[in-house]
C-alpha cells in the first residue's frame, strides 16, 4: 500500500488545507430554519472535516471561522457565532488534545472578550506540545489584516535597526505573517458556490490549488472532502516552471 508521505511527495496529497466554511446561512433557510440554525450544524462538518484530515494524515487544516469583515452582520448573529466558538473550543479541545492535535487561533484576538482569549490562551497552551493534525481557526482574521501586521512589526525592526530593508525578503516576510505552519497552503477548499477568497489567507495562497463547490458547509462531509482531494490529485502544479 502507498503510505501518505508517499502520496505528499508525489504531490498526490495536500499538506496543508485550507476551507473557506461557506454557506450556513443559506442551507438554514433553504428549511425554512433560522441562519443560527445553519451555524450550530455546521461545527458538525468541522468535526467531520477534522476527522478526516486525521484519518488522511494531513499535516495541517486551516478553517476560517468568522473574517474581519463578519463583525458587520447582525449582532445577534455575531454573537451567536462567538458563543459558539467558545462552546466548541471548551467541549473539544480535551478529545483533540487526546488526539495529538495541535489547536492554533489566528487572527486579531484583541476583539474577543476577555473570556474568550483566555480559553483561546490556555488551549493553545495545552495542545502546544501535541505533534499529530495543526488545526489553525482563522477568527477575526483578515488576509489584508495579516500582511499590513506584518507590514509593521518589519518597520519597527527597520525603524529600532534590528533589520535592514534591503534584507527583507519573502523569507523574512513568512517568519512575520501569521504563523499557519511550516508550509503554504496545497488546497484550498470553499463550500458555498461563491468563488472567491473573502480576503482568507491572502499570502499563504499564492501558489494554492483552489478548489469550489456548490454544497454547503452543513452538508459538508467526508466523501466531498474526498472529491476535493482526488481533484488534488489530478492537477498539475508547475510553480511557474515548465513541467519537464
Ligand atoms: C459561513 O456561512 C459562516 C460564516 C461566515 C461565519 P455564512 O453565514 O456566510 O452562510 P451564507 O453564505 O450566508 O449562506
Ligand atoms: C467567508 O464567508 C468567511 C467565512 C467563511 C468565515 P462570507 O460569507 O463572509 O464571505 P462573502 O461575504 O460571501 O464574501
Ligand atoms: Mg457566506
Amino acid at each position: 500500500m502507498t503510505k501518505n508521505t508517499d502520496l505528499v511527495k508525489q504531490n498526490l496529497l495536500p499538506k496543508h488545507v485550507g476551507i473557506i466554511m461557506d454557506g450556513n446561512g443559506r442551507w438554514a433557510k433553504k428549511q425554512g430554519k433560522d441562519r443560527i440554525f445553519g451555524h450550530q450544524c455546521g461545527t458538525k462538518s468541522l468535526r467531520k472535516a477534522i476527522e478526516f484530515a486525521r484519518e488522511k494524515s494531513i499535516n495541517i487544516l486551516t478553517v476560517f471561522a468568522f473574517s474581519t469583515e463578519n463583525w458587520q452582520r447582525p449582532k445577534k448573529e455575531v454573537s451567536v457565532l462567538m458563543n459558539l466558538f467558545l462552546i466548541v473550543l471548551k467541549t473539544e479541545i480535551k478529545k483533540m488534545h487526546k488526539q495529538n492535535i495541535k489547536l492554533k487561533v489566528v487572527g486579531d484576538l484583541s476583539n474577543f472578550n476577555v473570556g474568550m482569549q483566555k480559553k483561546i490562551a490556555e488551549s493553545e497552551k495545552l495542545t502546544q506540545g501535541n505533534t499529530g493534525l495543526l488545526l489553525n481557526v482563522a477568527a477575526n482574521y483578515g488576509g489584508r489584516w495579516d500582511i499590513t501586521e506584518a507590514t509593521k512589526i518589519l518597520l519597527r525592526k527597520a525603524l529600532n535597526n534590528e533589520i535592514n530593508v534591503q534584507d527583507i525578503n519573502e523569507n523574512i516576510m513568512d517568519g512575520v505573517i501569521q504563523q499557519t505552519g511550516l508550509v503554504d497552503v496545497d488546497l484550498m477548499i470553499r463550500t458555498g458556490g461563491e468563488t472567491r477568497l473573502s480576503n482568507f489567507l491572502l499570502w499563504q495562497l499564492a501558489y494554492a490549488e483552489l478548489y469550489f463547490t456548490d454544497v454547503l458547509w452543513p452538508d459538508f462531509d467526508k466523501v466531498l472532502f474526498q472529491k476535493a482531494l482526488d481533484s488534488f490529485a489530478g492537477r498539475t502544479r508547475n510553480f511557474g516552471k515548465t513541467s519537464e
